[in-house]
């Protein structure tokens, strides 16, 4: 292994397939609008891309419901479009990172219907968790575990004479069966996929639901619901961040590390701290993890401060490098979250958005957190949009909503699709350019995007577009940005303030009024004017010193 290899530090750019660029005209992004596309990323300077499911899936949760690992969905291209997608990427110098799906299949994967169709006893119904109910008919589910999408994590299914038959446990939506991760056949199947995609070219892997694969096997029930906040101690939940984990992950290096060039993996990985993330990146097991901690922070001196120092000391410890993100497609997009007052908060976790948020304040904001993100030290992650300023979408009518945590949750959680809005490239009005004239993205777009779109953007030296390309054409250029530590300034509670060695420092004001800048000989790039040569409320600056 090289000693600084590229994923050390690399600018990974969030492709969401669907909303990324539509070749075809359907309304649905695919891979011909990526493979049109990679001049963008390139001027853009993003150094990889990891592209949401692209397999066969009949997409009851965008994809995350996987057929066939091994076959491109028509919605989005062919096997053979893929390839050319990759080495036309590796072309213009941008690493391919697919999203691999091991936690749960699709109801629709051969696997399950061998199982549905095997019947109670059949060996096919070892691969996933099948249980007989609880109570006298057995009608009550095994255990009280919930989905994630609101509702119960189980599903009794009817036997192949009509009757009444076991439950399967899905974490996620009934059409998402979870795998039990205690068969080998399971893992060898993954080992065999990762040598599929590597043996084309991909540079590595987002693993979804990283933290979720092994389950006690007690089943036994969750002591306290979902957002009741309880932690259980560390390791003992009965599915999430279990320590045995990461003996699956053990084999999965193996292969990478079997084949030239430098193949990586991002663990999505949920923990309850800085140090569990940790055990993800140690030695011979996974080689970054998305951090978070970070994402999850309110916009304030102190809570920043502190997760960047636990991120970089446990992941430090360990040999890693950090990685920084700010937005997903997980998540409300952080323009809305920073235009609200700074809370704490967790998906899916009784964050609610509440008023309208000011999104003057909220891209402000983002400004600045981006020019925080991409001076720390390790790699970073760019949501497509993100570099655009998109906002949330948060008035989609109810009959447009797709994500299954709407419709299971009752109405009570609109779910993702806010941050999921198709983007825009050009002109006045929907599709923006997104899909050839005529057609219909798949989830309305604002009328208000105009202003917001690529070609409206570039060149405007006050747009989020220009402000990203400057920041990524000078961390490329910086010795002292990318992998690397950082010294901490002392500015005053309220001023984040760090320098990187050979001379650059980084400054962001969470306060309420102006501050001076420490000394410095140039002022490399700023997210807002100066005011008086001091530094204003939510800006940040990059200087030489
Ligand atoms: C991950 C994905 C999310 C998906 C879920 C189930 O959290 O990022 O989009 O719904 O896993 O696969």
């Amino acid at each position: 292994m090289s000693e600084n290899p590229w994923w050390r530090d690399a600018v990974i750019y969030q492709v969401y397939l669907r909303s990324f660029a539509d070749g075809n005209g359907d309304g649905m992004g695919d891979i011909a609008g990526i493979r049109s596309r990679l001049g963008y990323l390139r001027d853009l300077g993003v150094d990889a891309i990891w592209i949401n499911p692209w397999y066969r899936s009949p997409q009851a949760d965008a994809g995350y419901d996987v057929a066939d690992y091994r076959e491109i969905d028509p919605l989005f291209g062919t096997l053979e479009g893929a390839e050319r997608l990759i080495e036309e990427a590796h072309g213009h110098g941008i690493k391919v990172i697919p999203d691999l799906v091991p936690n749960h299949t699709s109801d629709q994967h051969a696997w399950f219907r061998e199982a549905l169709a095997g019947g109670p006893g059949g060996v096919a119904r070892e691969r996933y968790v099948f249980r007989p109910g609880r109570g006298p008919d057995g009608d009550e589910p095994p255990n009280n575990w919930e989905s994630v999408f609101g509702g119960r994590a189980w599903t009794r299914t009817t036997n192949p004479d009509g009757t009444p038959g076991e439950w399967y446990l899905h974490l996620f939506a009934p059409e998402q069966p979870d795998l039990n991760w205690a068969h080998p056949e399971v893992r060898a199947e993954f080992e065999s996929i990762l040598r599929f995609w590597f043996d084309r070219g991909v540079d590595g892997f987002r693993i979804d639901v990283a933290h979720g694969l092994i389950k006690d096997e007690e089943l036994p029930d969750l002591v306290a619901p979902r957002g009741s906040g309880y932690r259980y101690p560390a390791g003992t939940h009965p599915h999430w961040d279990r320590d045995e984990v990461l003996e699956v992950y053990a084999g999965w290096r193996k292969v990478a590390d079997s084949y030239p060039g430098e193949r990586k993996f991002v663990a999505e990985a949920w923990t309850d701290s800085a140090d569990r993330l940790a055990r993800y990146v140690r030695a011979g097991a996974l080689h970054t993890a998305f951090n978070f901690e970070f994402l999850q922070s309110p916009w304030r001196a102190a809570e920043l401060r502190s997760v960047i120092d636990a991120t970089l000391g446990n992941l430090g410890a360990v040999g890693a490098p950090a990685t920084w993100v700010l937005s997903n497609h997980d998540v409300t997009r952080h323009p809305s979250r920073y235009g609200r007052p700074p809370t704490t908060w967790r998906p899916n976790e009784g964050y609610q958005r509440t008023g309208t948020p000011d999104l003057v304040l909220g891209t402000r904001r983002a400004r600045a957190a981006a020019l925080l993100m991409l001076a720390l030290p390790g790699g970073a992650y760019v949501y497509q949009g993100e570099e655009l300023g998109l906002p949330e979408v948060e008035d989609l009518p109810d009959s447009v909503l797709q994500d299954p945590t709407f419709v299971r949750s009752g109405g009570a959680d609109r779910g993702r699709d806010g941050a999921r809005v198709p983007i825009p490239w050009s002109g006045d009005a929907p599709p923006y350019g997104f899909s050839p004239d005529g057609a219909s993205p798949w989830l309305p777009q604002p009328p208000t995007w105009a202003s917001l779109s690529v070609a409206a953007e570039t060149g405007d030296p006050d747009s989020m577009l220009e402000l990203y390309r400057s920041a990524l054409r000078l961390r490329r250029s910086h010795p002292a940005l990318g992998d690397g530590t950082l010294t901490w300034s002392d500015a005053g509670p309220d001023v984040l303030s760090f320098t990187r060695d050979p001379g650059f420092a980084c400054v962001l004001n969470l306060s309420d009024s102006p501050v001076e800048l420490p000394p410095h000989q140039e002022t490399l790039l700023t997210s807002a004017p100066l005011s008086g040569g001091r530094l204003p409320p939510d800006t940040a600056a990059w200087l030489r010193v």
